[in-house]
């Protein structure tokens, strides 16, 4: 693995550092708050993340969390488009920059960066984090507010929208996907895993598709999604593991947890969809495994693949919920998007 790049556990350092000196209890009372207002009614009207104190809280509480499922996302993006890294990105609502270390750490190699958010307080605590890590050094943090009358977007290869159309009202969250859709060669739109996160992405899906983009993940089309709405919905698991310091600020004994996610990855550039992606945790039981796919000629489907299938079977064993099937050639990656060896994985 590249050292430059940034990992979770670079990110965990990081944020230790901005802890430090932060009183615990004054992150503890920050964290509920946050927790309060994320539960209550959003969008809001002015910033969470009032100060300083707020936006380290976020940092120790989310941030490790929304790296993994933007990290999770930005792969499958890559997988699906092999060759092409974005020379420039702009993370909008991107408070400490989750998407920005996501993105750099899927694609080796420099682009310019910018991070747009309202947040002065976030945008201070990304690019505190960000400073030690030479491949994030440059990024821009601009305050910003997106959505609704605000201007256009700048254009970029790569935009991210990462947990902000939840704070939006639904005009503006229309509105910034437009703009989004107009901006950049790639858009990818990621939302908390929930039945009303998936609704969110499902109508930015329609918007970008609408706006003459196609989908590169995680759909195999571009077609109606096949899940009964309303009955189930799209989402995903991304595995955090959990230091001591974020153990302390969420509660909690396990060295890990699984952050649900749902996103849609948007293109207008030579990109490949799966021909099939993995909707559930697979089941391995005596001899084979069980894969629930999304597949393009039959929607939903499960396949069993047993060991006579060989090779087939090896990798059905070690295919994960969200991954594609059959499982892409990673060369494309250069060692620096290859998963992590997860510390809190039964795999
Ligand atoms: C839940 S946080 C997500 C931050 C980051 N993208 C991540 O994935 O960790 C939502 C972010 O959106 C920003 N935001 C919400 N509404 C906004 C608006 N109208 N204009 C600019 N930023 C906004 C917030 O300040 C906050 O930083």
């Amino acid at each position: 693995m590249n050292a430059t790049l940034p990992t979770s556990e670079t990110l965990r350092a990081a944020l230790a550092g901005l802890l430090e000196g932060e009183p615990p209890a004054r992150t503890a009372a920050a964290v509920d708050r946050l927790i309060a207002t994320y539960r209550g009614t959003t969008p809001t009207h002015t910033p969470v993340l009032r100060d300083a104190a707020d936006a380290a809280a976020y940092a120790a509480y989310r941030m490790p969390a929304t790296f993994e499922a933007e990290r999770a996302a930005l792969g499958a993006l890559a997988d699906a488009a092999p060759g092409w890294a974005p020379g420039s990105h702009v993370d909008v609502g991107g408070g400490t920059g989750a998407a920005v270390w996501a993105a750099a750490a899927t694609w080796p190699g420099s682009r310019t960066t910018t991070v747009l958010d309202w947040a002065g307080p976030a945008l201070a605590a990304g690019r505190d984090l960000a400073a030690g890590v030479p491949a994030l050094r440059d990024t821009r943090w601009t305050r910003a507010r997106v959505g609704g009358a605000a201007g256009e977007l700048p254009a970029c290869d790569l935009l991210t929208v990462g947990y902000v159309l939840k704070e939006l009202t639904p005009d503006d969250r229309a509105a910034l996907v437009a703009g989004a859709a107009r901006a950049a060669r790639a858009v990818v739109v990621v939302e908390p895993g929930s039945p009303d996160g998936y609704e969110r992405i499902m109508a930015a899906r329609d918007l970008l598709i609408g706006a003459g983009l196609r989908i590169a993940a995680p759909c195999p089309h571009d077609g109606a999604c096949p899940i009964e709405r309303g009955a189930d919905w799209c989402h995903f698991a991304a595995r955090v593991g959990r230091s001591s310091l974020h153990r302390q600020v969420k509660g909690g004994s396990l060295p890990y947890e699984d952050e649900k996610f749902s996103y849609v990855a948007a293109v207008r550039l030579p990109a490949q969809a799966a021909p099939a992606r993995v909707v559930r945790r697979p089941m391995t039981r005596k001899g084979q495994v069980l894969l629930d796919l999304c597949t393009v000629a039959d929607g939903l489907r499960r396949e069993t693949v047993t060991k006579r299938r060989g090779a087939e079977y090896r990798a059905a064993r070690s295919a994960d919920w969200g991954d594609a099937w059959p499982p892409p050639q990673r060369e494309h990656r250069q060692g620096g998007a290859e998963r992590e060896r997860d510390p809190g994985s039964d795999a």
